[in-house]
């Protein structure tokens, strides 16, 4: 395989540096950009319209995208969506609807759970699509459609640009199950797909406030303990920011559902506990902020990542904010997992941690 680090430290910077690119080459394999309509090249062995459900499965990272989605597809196809971890999926052995598709997002496309999950509901008469990295790969193979992710090899075992690309090319199976079912008219369509377009650039300015962020790991690696905060789809943003954190520097870390932080992690908050608040302005910013206040008046540290308005909404006691440009609620969460990877990597760096290849990891867990 020939690939190399460029001018990079590690494959994991080197990935993160690639999105804007990555997340462009995905998104116009899915889009008609000078149309503004989402335009799927594959044939699809079901029709949108029809499905009962939504199905997903996967491991690691890429069960984080399908969490997300599950928003997207709720909220712009009106679709019922089930999401699971597909070591827990496989065994459950769920009761599954006719007419449901079920859908395994797997950058590998080895991955045994997530394949077992596949046979199961392949077993079961569902629709069986996969969203993979590795064209060739076993889940793609007996999948009846694969959607691809275009971000070339990822050698990082901490996934970042497959993360991006999945996240990308679901967003727009989510605008094109909203189109077929009708639930996103002609304008709607446009707008989100602007929004989409308008991504790469966003990530782009988004990788510069890595010299600040270099600063707030530098403080990170000393903490034993990270708790990562979001709501709605800013939820498993933070959930991915502390699996990043804990692959890669061994810092322990959790994510958790704002609304769910005076039903227990409030408990562990004290000076030495960095709160990391994902939260972007969006009408459940006020909510969010409300937590983080919580979390002030017990003496955390919190480090917020949000856009101009919402540090302008914030108030005070803030250790740090983050700033993203502003870009629509729509690809937010996509552009919030920018700064997690960063904060990440960089508290690695300053752990001294072999980041690329961290101990007792695999890129590809082919073995239960
Ligand atoms: C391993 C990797 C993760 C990845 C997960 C799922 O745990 O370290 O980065 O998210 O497997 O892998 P897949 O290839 O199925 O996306």
């Amino acid at each position: 395989l020939m690939v190399d680090k460029g001018n990079h430290r590690h494959f994991m910077a080197k990935e993160i540096y690639e999105q804007p690119e990555t997340i462009s080459h995905t998104l116009s394999h899915y889009l008609d950009m000078g149309a503004e309509r989402v335009a799927l090249r594959e044939t699809l062995p079901f029709d949108f319209a029809r499905l009962s459900r939504l199905t997903m499965s996967a491991c690691g990272t890429a069960y984080f995208a399908g969490s997300i989605a599950k928003y997207w597809f709720e909220k712009l196809a009106r679709l019922p969506v089930d999401i699971d971890v597909a070591s827990e999926f496989r065994y459950r052995e769920p009761p599954l609807q006719a007419d449901g598709l079920s859908l395994f997002i797997s950058q590998s496309g080895e991955t045994a759970d997530t394949l077992a999950a596949l046979r199961y509901c392949a077993g079961q008469g569902q629709h069986v699509a996969s969203l993979v990295n590795v064209r060739e790969s076993t889940i793609a193979r007996e999948s009846q459609v694969v959607f691809p992710t275009l971000c070339g090899p990822e050698i990082g075992v901490a996934s970042t640009k497959a993360l991006t690309a999945q996240l990308s090319a679901l967003a727009s199976l989510a605008l094109a199950a909203g189109v077929a079912r009708g639930a996103i008219g002609p304008e709607a369509e446009a707008e989100l797909v602007r929004a989409l377009i308008s991504l790469p650039s966003a990530v782009s300015k988004a990788l510069k406030s890595e010299g600040q962020i270099v600063e707030i790991a530098k403080s990170l690696s000393k903490a034993k303990d990270v708790l990562y905060l979001g709501r709605g789809p800013m939820y498993p943003v933070a959930m991915e920011g502390a699996l990043k954190l804990k692959e890669i520097s061994y810092i322990h870390a959790e994510g958790y559902a704002a609304g769910e932080l005076k039903h227990g992690p409030i408990a562990l908050v004290d000076e030495s506990m960095p709160v990391i608040v994902v939260a972007p302005s969006d009408p459940l910013m006020e909510k969010t902020l409300s937590n983080m206040q919580e979390v002030a008046a017990r003496g955390g540290r919190i480090i917020l990542i949000t856009d101009e308005d919402g540090a302008a909404q914030a108030g005070h006691g803030i250790a740090d904010i983050i700033l993203i440009p502003k870009v629509s609620s729509f690809v937010a969460p996509i552009l919030a997992t920018i700064p997690v990877q960063l904060l990440a990597y960089h508290t690695a760096v300053f752990m001294g941690t072999d980041v690329d290849q961290p101990r007792n990891l695999a890129k590809s867990v082919t073995v239960e």
